[in-house]
């Protein structure tokens, strides 16, 4: 197959918080799946940087275990994890003192591309970004990763950017939300932009309503003492379903360029209205007969965190006016599965009477397990018995359709990594995104501050409390089912 990848010139990456659990199970397997795709350039180097006292030897083998574990099985050929591994090296950097940036300076060569990514808590940005220019790390040519959470409200993600701001230009901040990195969510910029197909019938006249799911199996067990002063509202509704939202929501970009992309999610944000407190449900997970309570997982028997949240937003613009968007996220849910459907409206008019039901098409697209999309359309129930209507799906998988190209797609933070090498910035979030988004989350978190709200336990392995149902029972509507 010949490969479409754009080539990228050598680099190099440096990673701070080299030996942290993002590296060793997204990070560092991500760059060893691009190497054997041949994606990373000759003369590159990765630079692990942390406090821990080890050498290149003690690093690479902590490389070689993380690949190992986290690499999806990806077997290449022989030598090839050897070669990975002498593009490995580590320096010993005190992100709060002065030791170590001299040595890591002395490593890096002038004429590559410098990409330095932040896997650290945020506490530390300001330290990270102020050491990179005190040593002379920072060169025009070079570019900072963060990660989420950026930031907790509003102010603290100003305060964020204001520090990065200090020493570096927009067009070198790449702030990670990864599920922009995931294939089926580029994809719907894809079946809505390159189709003549959907776009006309993509507003208010023609959909229903649409609905985003994102429900999670696992619990929060072992990541306790962040996610409880975060919950479902700040770790997932704030990026993740939000930018989904906004590719569903936004207008045509003129083209497929970071700014023009940017701007058009932006305006979104800034279209959603506040949400009336009626539209949100929050829960929490209780205890199963062979698993923790939510309380349990988190060590702290009077939490009020949600691990869940469903909720009603409108977008108010021309093109979404009336229609509601239902979001939910949770944690120990029935199934793993991310999904977004599309539900259009009835058919103006039933030529075959009363009798013959509601139908709807609904276009659903699934992030995973499973990537692909369904369009339901009605036809007739074959076989005797008269007019009767049936909803079938037209289904693609595109593991099925698509075949090895389908498998070999790269993960999200592979595909960001490479797009911060390449000066991509389309895929990842602007400042002032960040920060419309946390102006319209605050509100709401204050809201359930203010009423002391309790959230709603839930039964484990359940679709998420009652209640979460009855928000759309009371609008005339259904949640699909959370399967996988
Ligand atoms: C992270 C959240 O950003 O996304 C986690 O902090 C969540 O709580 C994860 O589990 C979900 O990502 P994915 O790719 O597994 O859907």
């Amino acid at each position: 197959m010949v490969s479409r990848v754009i080539p990228v010139d050598p680099f190099d990456l440096v990673i701070f918080g080299g030996t942290g659990d993002l590296a060793r199970r997204k990070i560092l397997p991500g760059l060893f799946r691009r190497f054997c795709s041949g994606q990373m350039p000759e003369g590159s180097q990765i630079i692990g940087a942390a406090r821990s006292d080890i050498d290149d030897a003690e690093y690479r083998n902590m490389v070689s275990d993380a690949v190992e574990e986290f690499g999806g099985g990806r077997t290449c050929e022989r030598g090839t994890l050897e070669a990975f591994l002498d593009t490995i090296h580590f320096v010993t950097t005190d992100a709060k003192g002065d030791g170590g940036w001299n040595e890591l300076n002395g490593k890096m060569r002038p004429d590559c591309v410098r990409a330095f990514y932040f896997s650290v808590g945020p506490s530390l940005f300001g330290d990270l970004a102020e050491r990179l220019h005190r040593f002379g790390l920072a060169t025009p040519d070079s570019r900072i990763v963060v990660e989420k959470p950026f930031g907790h409200d509003l102010k603290s993600a100003k305060a964020l950017n204001a520090t990065l701001a200090q020493h570096f230009d927009e067009a070198q901040i790449y702030r990670i939300d990864h599920y922009l990195g995931k294939e089926t969510v580029q994809n719907l910029m894809a079946v809505r932009f390159g189709n003549m197909l959907f776009e006309p019938l993509w507003n208010a006249q023609y959909v229903d309503h649409i609905q985003i799911t994102v429900a999670e199996t696992v619990g929060v067990g072992g990541r306790g003492s962040y996610y409880d002063k975060s919950g479902a509202m700040r770790d997932m509704v704030q990026n993740h379903l939000m930018q989904l939202l906004c590719l569903i929501a936004m207008e045509p970009p003129a083209k497929f360029d970071p700014d023009a992309v940017r701007d058009e999610k932006l305006k979104v944000i800034r279209a959603l209205e506040p949400v009336d407190w009626h539209h949100v449900v929050r829960g929490q997970y209780g205890a199963a007969r062979d698993a923790p309570s939510y309380r349990e997982d988190v060590e702290n028997p009077k939490s009020s965190t949600e691990s869940f949240v469903a909720m009603k937003c409108h977008v108010s613009n021309w093109r979404w006016a009336g229609t509601p968007f239902y979001m939910r996220t949770g944690k120990r849910l029935k199934a793993r599965t991310s999904e977004i459907a599309v539900v259009f409206k009835d058919a103006p008019h039933s030529i075959f009477g009363v009798d013959a039901g509601r139908h709807r098409n609904v276009l659903a697209i699934r992030l995973q397990p499973n990537e692909g999309m369904t369009l339901d359309v009605t036809i007739k129930e074959p076989g005797p018995g008269g007019m009767r209507l049936l909803d079938v799906p037209l289904d693609m998988s595109f593991a099925e359709t698509l075949g090895a190209e389908a498998e070999e797609a790269p993960d999200a933070y592979e595909r960001l990594i490479m797009d911060v090498i390449r000066g991509d910035q389309t895929l990842f979030m602007r400042g002032d995104e960040v920060e419309a988004a946390w102006a319209w989350t605050d509100p709401i978190i204050a809201d359930w501050v203010m009423r002391n709200d309790v959230p709603k336990e839930y039964e484990p392995a359940s679709s998420g409390p009652e209640d979460a149902l009855m928000l759309m029972h009371r609008d005339g509507r259904k949640w699909r089912e959370v399967k996988a």
